[in-house]
């Protein structure tokens, strides 16, 4: 395969210096890397895997979710999963780290992480065990990344297995990560400080706006389905006959109640396959009482931005929407 000819180097400047001070820890997100052109901000263990990632082989019958993180990823992921396979199926209460596994979960720990007490050496947040269960799994895959397009398999472009990309309101994206980071990656700053680093581009999977503007322009293209949170909680069972449809599965008006109510917010929080209770993080006064199925709710920035903030986010998003046809968010 063609070695890539993107750079990759630290996440530098002010923000940089931010967002190492607040978000790093030993172990887990040490650094962060810039992957150029695009300034594509990612774990440095990523630096690794670029072309490992690049060049992986794609199949025809594989299905992927990919979306910016906080968008939704989790809730899509199931709704396609029992599509494919059906609620019923045995497998059903795996967990959703290996029916759906994260294409590039390993650029977020270091190679020689250990097994921790209580931890199985199987548990998928353990090097190479996403990228074992990834490569032995059986046809269809069903694979989930946040990646940028530039950094996702080259071969998805000509073997073009089905991809459902979700986007969601930035605002809401920004308290969902917020409240992520606190929980699973000890987040020392404050929101205002998180805010700063989010508009800034510098968020891992970051920047924002051509993440989803990559997926939007190709989404005429047979093979893609672009979404939205707000779609999805606005009318779900129309989402289930969408992607439905899009899989080519057939489904009854009965299955569509039956799958409505298995990926509502209630059944998901109480769902261990998909609720995330189980991943390991560090309790802290700050983080005890955070879940991960924390509100799935539309418009929670409201209860969390200031004036100042919002217009910052409109700044931000109405100079990086300039020139396109991106219809969302009139609402700023
Ligand atoms: S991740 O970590 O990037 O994969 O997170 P992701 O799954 O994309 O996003 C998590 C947010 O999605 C909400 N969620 C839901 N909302 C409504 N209904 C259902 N079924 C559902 N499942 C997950 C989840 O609560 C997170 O949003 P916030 O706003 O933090 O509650």
């Amino acid at each position: 395969m063609a070695q890539s000819s993107m750079t990759i180097k630290p996440v530098t400047g002010h923000l940089g210096e931010k967002l190492r001070s607040e978000l790093s820890q030993e172990g887990f997100y040490e650094d962060f890397v810039e992957v150029n052109p695009g300034a594509l901000v990612m774990p440095s263990y990523y630096t690794q895997f670029h072309q490992r990632y690049l060049d992986f082989i794609v199949k025809p019958d594989d299905i992927w979710v990919m979306t910016y993180p906080k968008s939704g990823t989790t809730w899509t992921q199931e709704l396609v999963w029992c599509l494919i396979h059906g609620m019923d199926h045995k497998d059903a209460s795996f967990n959703l780290m290996t029916r759906f596994p994260f294409f590039e979960c390993d650029s977020l720990v270091p190679a020689d992480m250990k097994c921790e007490p209580g931890q199985s050496p199987d548990d998928p947040c353990l090097p190479g065990n996403t990228w074992r269960i990834i490569t032995n799994m059986p046809s269809p895959r069903t694979i989930k990344t946040h990646m940028h397009k530039p950094l996702i398999p080259k071969m998805l472009w000509q073997v073009k297995p089905k991809i459902v990309y979700v986007c969601r309101d930035p605002r809401d994206v920004c308290i969902s990560y917020y409240f992520h980071s606190v929980k699973f990656d000890s987040y020392t700053g404050q929101l205002s400080d998180f805010v700063e680093l989010f508009l800034g581009d510098k968020m891992p999977w970051s920047p924002f706006w051509s993440h989803i503007l990559d997926f939007w322009q190709m989404r005429h293209q047979g093979h893609i389905l672009f979404l939205t949170f707000e779609e999805m909680k606005t009318d779900f069972p129309t989402v289930v006959r969408k992607v439905a449809k899009f899989l080519e599965k057939t489904v009854s008006k009965e299955e569509v109640e039956r799958l409505a109510n298995h990926c509502s917010f209630s059944s998901m929080s109480k769902n261990k396959a998909v609720n995330n209770e189980d991943i390991m993080a560090i309790e802290t006064e700050r983080s005890k009482n955070i879940k991960f199925m924390r509100k799935g709710e539309v418009g929670d920035w409201k209860n969390h931005l200031t004036k100042h903030q919002l217009e910052a986010f409109k700044e931000w998003t109405t100079k990086h929407l300039k020139g396109t046809d991106f219809p969302y968010y009139q609402d700023y």
